[in-house]
Parts: C-alpha cells; structure tokens; sequence
C-alpha cells in the first residue's frame, strides 16, 4: 500500500536523538532546554517572525495560544467545521464556545462571507485552517477582526511550506498554530508550536507552557505542562532543515498528478496561485457532483489497488455527536457537500515518480 502520509526520518535525525540521550539534558523544567531554544530561534526564521515557542502537540499549542490571548468562558471563536477535531477541541478546552462557519467550496477554507454572518457581541477571535496546506483568505479575515477589535488565531497544523502573498503562513495572524506529528510536512513524531510577533502573547505562553512559571514553583498564572522534550526538539531542527525538499518533492509529485488527472472532466484538482503557494500536505481533490457513496466506493477501490487514498474529513466537526450536541444546530451546506465529496491521494516525498503515474492512471480508469 502506497500510504497517505509517511514521516520521512534520516540518519542525522537518529545521530541527533543519540546524542541528547547520551550527553543530556533530556527536557529542561522551564521548557527551555538547549535543542529547544534553537530550535525555537530556526522556527522563528522561518516563519518570519520574532517568537517562536514549542509545545508538545499541535493541539497543545492551539489551546496555549487561545488561553494566551485571553479567551475564557462565554466568549465565541469562529472557525470552520471543516477540520481535525482539535481546532474546535482547543476552543472548548479554553472555556469558549466554538461558533462553526461555512467554507469556500473552491479552496475548502473558511468563508470571509458567513464569518461575517456568524459574529456576535461575544465574538473573540477567528480562528482560520490552512486546510490541506493552502492558507485560507487571511486579509478579508483580518479586516473583519480588526474591524470588530478581535484576534485572528490561525490553524497552520498543515502549513508547512504554506505561503499567503509570499509570506509564511502566519504572517498575518496574530498567533499561529502548528502541528509537527508524525504525519505532517515536517515531525518531531508528536510536537506543535506557536508563531507570533507579539510580545506580550509570546510571553504568557512561554509561562502557560510550564505551569504559569517565569521561575520554579512560582506559578503567576493558570498554566499546564506543554513542553517540548530535547530529544523532539533534535529532530526537530534537522527537520526544518530539510523542509524545502521535502515541500519541493510535494510540489513536483502534486503537478505530476494535476497534468494526468485534468485529462478528466470529472473532477476538481487542488491549485496554487503565484501568491499563494501550497505547502502540498495532502493533494485533495473533489469527484464533481458525486454522491458520498460514489466517493467511497473510489476510495475502496484505489485502496484494493494498493493506493492508500482517504477522505480529510468526513465528518464536520459540527455533525460530531459531542459537537452536536453542545454546539449543535447549525447548517453548514458547503461543509456537508464537500465532506461527501472530497478525497486525498499519496503524494508525499517517499512517492516516485512511477508511482505517481499509477495513481494518476488508476483514478482515471476507477472514474
Ligand atoms: C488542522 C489540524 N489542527 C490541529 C491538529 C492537531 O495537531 P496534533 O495532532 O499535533 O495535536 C492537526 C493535526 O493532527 C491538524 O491537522
């Protein structure tokens, strides 16, 4: 089975791991240990911006960065329905109601349009997904926060390579979140981060990360343990390192596919834009105008052909029995349409060439 997502791990990221566990330290109470703090300074560059601070998962550094903006009980965030569960996990966590808004149906991010429809006077942030790696809109989304004076939170679990008007994902946030799990563009196998320029948020989450401490055992405010270990954070400057090849690898293989797949007009590909690059974390793709269940049933067959292709997500976090529940009520018609009718293919730098050419070819005979 060609599988979606497969983290790509060398010899130096082995030779790395060894050393910290033979010279030490293993973690660093106060969360900034040795590997951390450099990594940390690479992520910042990265990113484009002047702090960067590791956490221990994706949704770790999503619940962080709510707390660190000041989100309690009885406020609202805005975000999709279209997500991992863990963008909507991090708001609850935080005490604050999540408030799910409907996508755009061409880049499956949220729509500037019905987050306008979705505010109310306890609105506190927005809180955008850079979903599959293309960053959602942020300037529309930025004027609405700052028309209303509230935070933009972004969800750059999946950006990895992500650009918006040439920069970074992030650049246009005023926190962003990222994932580093072992399915990601990059990993440290479980891990996450928080990108901002802010001062005053870099700080707090510094001390929410460790307990609410600046110094041991003086905790000035509510914290948790969120910290990054050394021995992620060793894996984790090799591979940032790498990322530019292997985003480079995605994109190659990800037009490789788009060049066989648009011999058809059954379906709707993935794109980039000269201002808005992608970082290729899954290549997803839309069967135009089919029933879930023709979904599935290509799904099943690509997997019999030995093609791990899978469905991100088929069940809108609103439509969740825990979501429903609590939060429940909403109509989200693109949501619902495009999780019926989207499906992923394996493109990640561990693919050849060849193989591309098979999955390309086995999707056009299957359609
Ligand atoms: C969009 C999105 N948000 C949040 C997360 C949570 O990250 P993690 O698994 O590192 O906690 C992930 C990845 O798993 C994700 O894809």
């Amino acid at each position: 089975m060609i599988p979606i997502n497969m983290p790509q791990i060398g010899e130096e990221e082995a030779q790395a791991v060894l050393d910290v566990i033979r010279k030490g330290p293993l973690t660093n109470a106060l969360g900034a240990g040795p590997k951390v703090v450099e990594f940390e300074r690479n992520y910042a560059k990265f990113a484009g911006v002047k702090h960067a601070i590791a956490m221990n998962t994706g949704t770790a550094a999503l619940h962080a960065a709510i707390a660190a903006v000041g989100i309690k009980q009885g406020d609202e965030v805005i975000l999709p329905s279209f997500t991992f569960v863990a963008t909507a996990e991090a708001v609850v966590l935080a005490g604050a109601t999540p408030v799910f808004a409907d996508i755009d149906p061409d880049t499956y991010n949220l729509s500037p349009a019905s987050v306008k429809k979705a505010l109310t006077n306890r609105t506190k942030a927005i809180l955008p997904v850079d979903l599959y790696g293309f960053s959602a809109d942020m300037k529309p989304l930025r004027e609405i926060a700052q028309n209303h004076g509230i935070a933009v939170l972004e969800d750059a679990a999946q950006a990895h390579g992500t650009t918006y008007e040439g920069k970074p994902a992030g650049a246009f946030s005023d926190a962003a979140c990222w994932s580093l799990y072992a399915s990601k563009n990059m990993t440290t196998g479980e891990g996450g981060m928080v990108t901002t320029d802010n001062d005053q948020i870099a700080e707090t989450l510094r001390m929410v990360r460790t307990h609410g401490e600046k110094a041991k055992y003086a905790s000035l405010m509510l914290g948790t343990n969120y910290r990054m270990s050394e021995l992620q954070a060793a894996i984790g400057i090799i591979q940032l390192h790498k990322l530019p090849s292997f985003v480079a690898k995605r994109r190659q293989n990800a037009q490789q596919l788009t060049s066989i797949l648009q011999q058809s007009n059954k379906l709707v590909l993935p794109y980039e834009t000269s201002d808005r690059q992608h970082s290729w974390y899954l290549y997803t793709a839309r069967l135009k105008d089919s029933t879930e269940t023709q979904r599935n049933k290509l799904l099943e067959e690509l997997k019999k052909a030995g093609i791990g292709a899978e469905a991100y997500y088929v069940n809108p976090v609103h439509q969740m029995p825990f979501y429903r529940e609590n939060f429940g009520g909403t109509d989200l018609p693109e949501t619902q349409t495009a999780a019926k009718q989207v499906f992923s293919l394996p493109i990640h730098p561990g693919v050849t060439s060849e193989q591309v050419e098979f999955i390309g070819k086995t999707v056009l005979s299957l359609i």
